[in-house]
């Protein structure tokens, strides 16, 4: 067959002629608006490291396994060497026309070597491609929240030892409850971080897995080694069915739930922040650099980093809600839906990692206002279970102890004291088992020292645990 016998408008692919790669099957040209409608290039060249990475790695194992020459290898790395230069120093030419990362540099390494260039998609698809691309992305995302995540926990467990005795009231139904220690409230978020890097590395796993070699959807009739491409692109595994393997985003899912978890945490955080800094508090300042003011009432600092990541947390949820409901009635296999997994994936990581980081500095820099602390757990009768606990000490059954306490600070509230304010005959009025020890447990001090237990708030106990998550 002559090109004179074809009929010109369709015997090119797009690397010859800049008409689209399927174009020979079609009459006419989309329009500018489908075009853009459905291009990704724009958000997801964010990937052509990674894709250059899977197309070396399915190069060599063609020529590995005698698909392509050694000698087209050779092109296709130097092709590819020259893409990367060219993507690094910002001169590579993006075009909308080439729809996607993949044929975009597709098409530029076509242009550079030619025909070994053309032949680098023997045996595979964009949809195994894609997947592969997303989760080396994803992998290197998760591996930089686990490192943050990890050094989130080691600050607050540094700011706890500093404060493994400084005492504020702890809150039930945001009530004075008990006291605690600072260090042993700011222990409960090393315990939530500590957890949330467990998910992360258990994402990771079901992330690690090469759907190489799946190709469209029923895998390739070329005698590919998938464990080949796994193995020099560090997956620790390969997809075993490539239907799955091509339409899977669970692992892109997954990563939404484990981020979204994380920011319900830093939300509570920034919660207690925000409440904390109030002046009706005065527990912390933290440090200008992560506050403002106002335009208009000149005394004001606003505590707007934990603010925005409050409402931040929202956003992520909303990318988790997107990819589930994207995926919910998608028949196998790829389609063409599955490209919306990834500006909300991408917004997911660059939301965590920022959040993150900016924690990590901020938790640092707290300025601890103990004697605020200190005066607030001395209002609010936090005490009043330590009374109840010394009369059951006594001899007292426990209910009958919690109604001569209930007593004792109706008492306080309406002389405007507080328990330990009360001199011994006026507590012996409320039960004669009480005696001048009585001070010990009335005593902020004595009250959090008598928890000394594993997870109890007791200095030396937060302090042990302090140092042990310093320690890991
Ligand atoms: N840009 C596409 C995506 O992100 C790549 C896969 C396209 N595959 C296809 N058959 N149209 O999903």
């Amino acid at each position: 067959m002559t090109d004179s016998t074809l009929p010109d408008n369709n015997i090119h692919n797009q690397f010859d002629n800049k008409a689209k790669a399927w174009s020979a099957r079609f009459n006419e040209p989309v329009s500018d608006l489908v075009k853009r409608y459905t291009a990704s290039v724009n958000f997801d060249k964010r990937l052509a490291k990674f894709d250059i990475q899977g197309s070396l790695a399915h190069a060599e194992m063609l020529t590995h396994v005698g698909v392509i020459s050694q000698e087209d290898l050779q092109q296709i790395q130097t092709g590819m060497a020259t893409i990367i230069q060219e993507i690094e120093a910002s001169t590579f030419e993006w075009s909308l026309d080439l729809e996607d990362v993949h044929l975009n540099i597709e098409k530029r390494l076509v242009e550079l070597i030619g025909d070994a260039g053309k032949r680098l998609h023997t045996g595979r698809s964009r949809n195994d491609q894609v997947a592969t691309d997303m989760r080396l992305w994803l992998r290197e995302e998760i591996d930089t929240a686990i490192k943050l995540v990890k050094e989130l926990r080691r600050a607050l467990a540094k700011v706890a030892l500093e404060n493994h005795d400084v005492i504020l009231p702890g809150f039930t139904h945001l009530q004075v409850a008990q006291p605690v220690t600072f260090g042993h409230h700011l222990l409960a978020y090393a315990e939530m971080f500590g957890r949330d890097a467990e998910r992360l590395e258990d994402c990771r796993r079901r992330v690690n897995r090469s759907p190489l070699g799946a190709a469209a959807l029923a895998g390739t009739s070329y005698p590919i080694d998938r464990e080949r491409t796994a193995n020099s692109l560090d997956f620790e595994a390969v997809c075993h069915n490539s239907l799955d393997a091509v339409s899977d985003r669970d692992f892109a899912i997954e990563f939404c739930a484990v981020s979204s978890m994380i920011m319900m945490h830093i939300s509570r955080l920034s919660e207690e922040l925000i409440i904390w800094m109030s002046p009706r508090f005065g527990f912390i300042q933290l440090a200008d650099r992560f506050c403002t003011g106002s335009s208009i009432m000149p005394q004001k600092k606003n505590p707007d980093v934990p603010e925005l990541a409050r409402g931040k947390t929202g956003r992520v949820y909303g990318h988790l809600t997107a990819l589930l409901t994207l995926m919910k009635a998608q028949p196998l296999a790829y389609n063409k839906d599955n490209q919306e997994d990834k500006e909300g994936l991408f917004d997911t990581a660059d939301t965590l990692r920022d959040t993150l980081t900016i924690f990590v500095d901020m938790v640092g820099g707290i300025t601890v206002k103990a004697d605020n602390m200190r005066a607030a757990a001395l209002q609010g009768f936090s005490t009043a279970t330590d009374l109840a606990d010394y009369l059951v000490k006594k001899g007292l059954p426990f209910r009958d102890a919690h109604e001569v306490v209930a007593l004792a600070v109706r008492q306080c509230e309406d002389l405007g004291c507080d328990l330990a304010d009360l001199d011994l005959a006026q507590l012996k009025d409320f039960d004669p088992r009480i005696e001048e020890d009585v001070f010990d447990v009335l005593t902020l001090e004595g009250s959090v020292n008598a928890r000394s237990h594993i997870g109890g708030t007791a200095p030396a106990r937060v302090k042990a645990e302090a140092e042990r998550i310093l320690s890991e």
